[in-house]
């Protein structure tokens, strides 16, 4: 890939739809919260930190992400961490993002439910005021925990229920379907939010079936196994699902072992609804731009691939029609 497309990508209008707001802490960030909130760090320095970042699966990332969780104490910290991100999404030409966050997280280790939703509600607010951004906040639960914790976790929400978009469905995949969460996915869309489930990242694809046909959600967060059942495939695309792709996120977490490899133009030629984001930056090594440009110089993505990705962002996104029309229009103009 030249500069001159690498200049283009970042100059292109775009959302991120698959954004875990936890996994952007960086390391700076975790020690300056630790530091400022009086809490124990198990390491002494940031290099220290990023040298732990070497994963072989998901659980390992896991473990680690769960424990760096822990220095976010109070709303100015979520505040704090959610600002950082959205700066980063600007400089990337990120224009809008629907970011996750995991409430049971912090709640299991004692902290009031009001935390984490008051603390993001109010960075959303900074970010559309000082950068322009637009954001859309998605509840996930976690599924290594079981339904009764995710129902209790949709009644603690019920006072912020209007400042949702949706909920979702994280953490350790395999041996823990999304049928284990039909209850509280039907209650949530009672309640009038959208779906969203991780499916199909390191779990089979009968889990990215049970996510469409059980929970009956909106988009699918990675999907990449979709693509060993070609009757999958034809749903998929047949039904215009958007699936949220992190190339750099399966790099790190070996579900692929080499960019070259990553399925994101297969998915596109198969005539897929993939976007392209960043899951955990903080963690993977990049930011949504960087999950553009490396991607594309990986797998020699055309100009028309990567517009295709980017209009993927906004139509797969929860705005309304309206303003999935202004974005779309803004691409076209950039890209002429
Ligand atoms: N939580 C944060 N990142 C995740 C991922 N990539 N998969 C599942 N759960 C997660
Ligand atoms: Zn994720």
């Amino acid at each position: 890939m030249t500069d001159t497309n690498e200049d283009f990508i970042l100059g292109l209008p775009k959302a991120e739809l698959h954004l875990h707001i936890e996994g952007s802490l960086e390391p700076e960030q975790m020690f300056e919260f630790g530091r400022r909130n009086g809490i124990d760090m198990p390491f002494n320095s940031v290099e220290e930190v990023r040298a732990a970042y070497a994963f072989s699966n998901l659980q390992d990332f896991l473990d680690i992400y769960y424990q760096g969780a822990g220095v976010l104490q109070n709303e100015q910290d979520f505040h704090d961490m959610a600002m950082a991100y959205f700066r980063r999404l600007h400089a990337d030409g990120g224009v809008h993002a629907e970011i996750f966050f995991d409430p049971q997280t912090h709640t299991d280790r004692g902290l009031p439910f009001s935390i984490a939703i008051d603390g993001l509600l109010a960075g959303m607010k900074t970010a559309e005021r000082e950068l322009g951004i637009s954001s859309g906040l998605i509840m996930c639960f976690l599924r290594h925990l079981d339904e009764d914790s995710a129902m209790q976790t949709l009644k603690a929400a019920e006072p912020w229920l209007e400042h949702l978009v949706g909920v979702g469905l994280d953490s350790s995949e395999v041996g823990h379907p999304p049928s284990k969460f039909q209850k509280v996915f039907k209650a949530a869309k009672e309640r009038g939010l959208t779906l969203s489930a991780h499916a199909g990242e390191e779990g089979p694809p009968e889990y990215v079936w049970e996510a469409l046909d059980l929970l009956k959600v909106d988009r699918i967060d990675h999907g990449n196994r979709a693509l060993e059942d070609p009757a999958l495939v034809q749903r998929l695309v047949a039904s215009e699902m958007t699936l949220t792709v992190c190339p750099l996120s399966n790099l790190k977490l070996c579900v692929v072992n080499d960019l070259k490899d990553h399925p994101m133009k297969r998915m596109l030629d198969l005539g897929l609804k993939a976007t392209c984001n960043s899951d955990d930056p903080a963690y993977f090594g990049g930011y949504i731009g960087e999950n553009f440009t490396r991607t594309a110089r990986a797998l020699d993505l055309s100009r028309a691939e990567i517009v295709t990705l980017a209009k993927n962002s906004f139509t797969g996104s929860f705005l309304d029609e309206e303003r999935v029309a202004r974005h779309l229009a803004a691409i076209d103009a950039y890209a002429a």
